[in-house]
């Protein structure tokens, strides 16, 4: 029994709320934690992008959206759990220590965002690094981290491996602010640099491709680690 971390974009997870994919997650979540100690930090989604151009609408700052951001993915984070029932631990945690403690009632843990200035790929790096996962997975909304942004240049070239040093010089070039639309933020980027923790990126949007990837090591997407050798499967 591994501990596995996988940062669960809220674009895929609940992309709009009415259109939300939780149900199609909650077995294949289910199925990857018989295994192992599963940890899932859950992303925005549509409903944060929203809430936070309505407050940079009436002038709010770029801090106070970032805590409104946190809240949904608290709102989302919740909404996983209820869905999950009995394999998940009942309460979101609100802090790295929280899910190291949840984790001794070996349920799923699940968090959202937890300080302004970052995405919750940042938690999941720091939360992969405090449990010393043996992965950390970004489920995204592409297979991959790529040269350019591929839904924006059809060319763009995918990269099957990449040393932490390539990754952070990659994001490097992208900026931050509430409600950024990056493959995975800087603050994470830094993280898996220093703590040598191998990062998978892939596309989440089929619910499957997280236990294909995770148990049987099938996937498409950008390895991220030191040897460039896959951790997967766990
Ligand atoms: P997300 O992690 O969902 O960011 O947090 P994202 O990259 O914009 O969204 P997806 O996953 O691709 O859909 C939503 C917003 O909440 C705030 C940020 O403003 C972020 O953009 N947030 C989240 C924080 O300020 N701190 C956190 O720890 C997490």
């Amino acid at each position: 029994m591994r501990n596995i971390v996988i940062s669960l974009g809220g674009s895929i997870l609940i992309p709009t709320l009415a259109g939300n994919r939780i149900r199609s997650y909650v077995p294949v979540l289910k199925a990857i934690a018989e295994h192992h100690r599963l940890f899932v930090v859950v992303g925005g989604g549509g409903a944060a992008r929203d809430y936070i151009e309505a407050a940079r609408e009436l002038g709010v700052d770029e801090g106070t959206s970032d805590e409104i951001g946190i809240l949904v993915t608290r709102l989302n984070a919740t909404l996983l759990i209820a869905a999950l029932g009995d394999a998940a631990y009942p309460k979101v945690a609100e802090s790295h220590s929280e899910a190291k403690k949840f984790a001794e009632s070996s349920k799923i843990v699940v968090m959202g965002g937890i300080t302004p200035g970052q995405t919750t790929d940042a938690v999941a790096a720091v939360l992969a690094e405090r449990v010393r996962a043996s992965v950390f997975i970004n489920a995204t909304s592409v297979n991959g981290i790529y040269d350019k942004d591929p839904k924006k240049h059809p060319g763009a070239k995918r990269f099957e491996t990449l040393t932490p040093q390539q990754l952070l010089e990659i994001v490097s070039q992208i900026g931050l602010g509430a409600g950024s639309n990056n493959v995975l933020d800087i603050i994470a980027a830094r993280i898996v640099e220093r703590s040598h923790i191998p990062l998978v990126v892939l596309d989440g949007q089929v619910p499957e491709n997280l236990s294909n990837a995770i148990l049987r090591g099938t996937f498409t997407g950008t390895v991220v680690s030191e040897d460039n050798k896959s951790p997967l499967p766990v």
